[in-house]
């Protein structure tokens, strides 16, 4: 009888050892590039190099962006003893060389792979190798994981995450495990103990209504995001010409308010100014880096006119004003009222304005009040973004 307890006591001791994701990383939102929005299957190594080198040198690296991710395609086969095979012809060198050359840049790698059998592209999934892919990528230094949710036909998501979660910590190598099930299994309600950040929706596509939809899908799911855990409305489009500068701007501010992960898209080392200004606007950022880590929440939602707030550390906060429609719109912006509202159910203390300068952050500006509200017009498709910071 002791001995059954002894043994069960040691299992439970291991399970909660080896249970666990880690959890020093992540603490704000990562940020960092994929290939998948704009390159698909047409990774190579030289491809990969060459963002590599522009995100160290066009800025991006300073503003704080960091992981380098190839997304699928990049694996052909296992070989006899089940190892993952990297397409030879497209990564010469394998995967631990171009791990060496993105750290070499100061910058990190990222990988992706599947829980199913297959990737969403057909080339093999982690099923049945989870333990061992792990240690692969540990091997290789890999700093952070994507993993898809295709081919997995009858699987239970959220045991087939933890058993990777598990995999991943038991490998040793403090990873970063974005998990994109594409809110199938209501990730958020489970994923916080599991991974670091979690797809809420299916895949983003390079046009506004795709994009605003996804907005639209975050406005119930704040209070499952904090430090270490966000919820992920997909990978940036900024760049791809699908939208404006202007809708750009208004996906690149409505994913910093959710502090969703930042993940450029788009080829780095053909940027026009304009995507620049938008992917290095440090000011908006700032606001996704925030270390309070909160997702805004809606504060007025009169349909296609939306107020969102974001609490921020230091009992400060961000406004957004949003206009969906297809029409200019002048709205009544009453200063004082944002200052005082709370943002949410648990938000912000409720401020005095007077103690506060605002500076609207897409004209890089204080915005100087003589009447604490004032008409503010917004063209179609555009955001105002403004931060309450303390005097
Ligand atoms: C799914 C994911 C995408 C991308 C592709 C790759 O659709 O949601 O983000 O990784 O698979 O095949």
């Amino acid at each position: 009888m002791k001995k059954i307890i002894l043994i069960a006591v040691a299992a439970l001791i291991f399970v909660s050892v080896s249970a666990q994701k880690f959890d020093k990383i992540a603490r704000t939102p990562p940020m960092g590039w994929n290939s998948w929005n704009k390159f698909a299957c047409n990774v190579s190594e030289t491809l990969i190099m060459g963002m590599a080198d522009a995100m160290a040198t066009n800025g991006m690296k300073d503003v704080g962006y960091e992981y380098i991710v190839i997304d699928d395609c990049w694996q052909v086969s296992r070989d006899e003893n089940g190892e993952i095979v990297v397409d030879k012809d497209r990564f010469p060198h394998g995967m631990k060389y171009l791990a060496d050359y993105v750290h070499s840049k100061g910058l990190k790698f990222g990988i992706y792979s599947c829980a199913g059998s297959k990737t969403c592209e057909g080339r093999p999934g982690a099923l049945g190798h989870e333990y061992q892919d792990a240690r692969t990528y540990a091997k290789w230094g890999v700093d952070y994981f994507k993993c898809d949710w295709c081919n997995t036909t009858t699987q239970d998501a959220k045991s087939s995450y933890i058993n990777i979660r598990n995999a991943l910590f038991t490998a040793g190598r403090p990873i970063v495990f974005s998990i994109c099930e594409w809110g199938a299994n209501k990730p958020w309600e489970w994923a916080g103990e599991v991974g670091n950040l979690w797809r809420t929706t299916g895949d983003i596509s390079d046009n506004w209504n795709s994009m605003i939809s996804i907005f639209n899908q975050q406005k119930d799911l704040a209070r499952y995001a904090g430090p270490g855990k966000w919820n992920d409305p997909d990978m940036l489009e900024v760049g791809n010409g699908g939208m404006t500068t202007e809708e750009y701007k208004t996906h690149f501010s409505l994913w910093c308010m959710l502090a969703a992960p930042l993940i450029a898209g788009n080829d780095l080392q053909n940027m026009t100014p304009e995507t620049k200004s938008v992917l290095l606007n440090k000011e908006i950022i700032a606001l996704d880096q925030d270390t309070l880590g909160r997702q805004a929440t809606c504060f007025r939602d009169n349909g296609d006119y939306q107020i969102w707030i974001k609490p921020l550390a230091n009992q400060e906060k961000a406004v957004c004003l949003l206009n969906k429609s297809d029409e200019k719109k002048t709205v009544l912006v009453d200063f004082a009222l944002l200052a005082q509202s709370r943002g949410g159910r648990n938000g912000s203390a409720p401020m005095k304005l007077e103690n506060y300068t605002v500076r609207d952050l897409w004209d890089h500006k204080e915005v100087t009040l003589k009447e604490t509200s004032v008409y503010v017009d917004l063209m179609p498709h555009t955001v105002k973004v403004y931060r309450f910071t303390r005097k």
